[in-house]
């Protein structure tokens, strides 16, 4: 899950996967993202780039939620319609987790 911050990643979640290397190699990842207009979408598409250096695939679907509606600022409540968006990005992270488990083994 990401915030954006000036069209960008935050440094603390960029630092956090630093950290690690060979543990992403062959696992896949989804996103969930939050933001203004743009629903945290710039950051996950820089997500994308740096997961690629990490070898770790990434899905198409994703979750992507606005600060206005569905946080409200403060208050997690998010849109109905976003549950079929967690579902079938959930549905395509099994399906890859699946697939890639002979290369992590
Ligand atoms: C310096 C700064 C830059 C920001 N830039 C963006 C941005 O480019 N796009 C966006 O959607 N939201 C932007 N925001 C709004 C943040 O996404 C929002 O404040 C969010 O709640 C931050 O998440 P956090 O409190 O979990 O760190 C920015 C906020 C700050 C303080």
């Amino acid at each position: 899950m990401t915030a954006e911050y000036n069209h960008g990643i935050p440094g603390a979640l960029k630092n956090a996967i630093d950290f690690l290397f060979k543990e992403w190699n062959n696992k896949v990842a989804g996103f969930v993202s939050y933001g203004g207009a743009a629903l945290g979408t710039r950051a996950v598409e820089q997500l994308r780039l740096v997961m690629a250096e990490l070898q770790v695939a990434t899905v198409r679907n994703q979750v992507s939620l606005s600060l206005f509606t569905d946080l409200n600022f403060t208050v997690f409540k998010p849109a109905q319609f976003q549950e079929n968006y967690v579902n079938s990005t959930l549905d395509q992270v099994i399906a890859w987790g699946n697939a890639l488990k002979t290369l992590r083994t």
